[in-house]
């Protein structure tokens, strides 16, 4: 496996009555991150956990929070999760008009700033904010549920995304979540991908990556 490229297990798949073994199990593979899925019920239907829980589990590791908020309006609680012991803090593009008081937000609190997109989003509603965001991710799935199949066309927004990075020389990782096995694995990195989320397959030990 190519070391530049992270896996960032999503604890969305983990057993909620034990993530503290959850986030050791993750610590066994070298230079991860950890995906942590917030869902508040409305942008998407579930609900998962919120800043307490965050908070809490910060105190068993050091390892870098990759907090993907699927929740409307995030500009309201974007300082509390910053409180939380985020380090990259993702939001979506469709649940605000003001992405980029987000990552002004973000960025001025020392932290990473991603913008996520929905599957049938266009990768262009990003063109005017690309030079100042630290990560983009892609939605390979429809948010809100972990375990479905990676939807295909998602995958040339990456190509896209890469071919943008390239052609005017910016530095946004790209980011690919949902439906990541061992099978599209190799899709998604041939198309660009930097950081690889996975739920369902690396708890049940299908993706295997050291
Ligand atoms: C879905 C979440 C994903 C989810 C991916 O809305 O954003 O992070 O955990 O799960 P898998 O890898 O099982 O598709
Ligand atoms: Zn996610």
């Amino acid at each position: 496996m190519d070391n530049k490229i992270v896996l960032s297990p999503s604890l969305l798949s983990a057993d909620f009555s034990d993530l503290g073994g959850a986030l050791k199990e993750i610590e066994k593979t070298d230079g991860s991150w950890v995906h942590i899925d917030v869902m508040d019920g409305h942008f998407v239907p579930q609900v998962t956990y919120g800043q307490p829980v965050i908070k809490s589990i910060r105190k068993c590791s050091a390892l870098p929070f990759d907090v993907h908020l699927m929740i409307e309006k995030p500009e309201m609680s974007i300082p509390s999760y910053i409180e939380s012991g985020a380090d990259y803090i993702t939001f979506h593009a469709e649940a605000t008009a003001h992405a980029d008081l987000c990552i002004q937000m973000i960025h001025n609190a020392g932290k990473k700033a991603g913008v996520a997109l929905c599957p049938s989003t266009p990768v262009s509603v990003l063109e005017e904010l690309l030079p100042y965001i630290d990560l983009v991710l892609v939605m390979t799935v429809n948010p809100g549920w972990g375990g479905q199949k990676l939807i295909p066309y998602t995958v040339e927004k990456v190509r896209k995304l890469a071919d943008i990075r390239r052609r005017e020389g910016l530095g946004f990782l790209i980011s690919v979540d949902g439906g990541v096995n061992s099978k599209t694995l190799p899709l998604v990195l041939e198309a660009g991908t930097d950081v690889v989320v996975s739920g369902s397959s690396f708890f049940t030990g299908e993706l295997k990556w050291n």
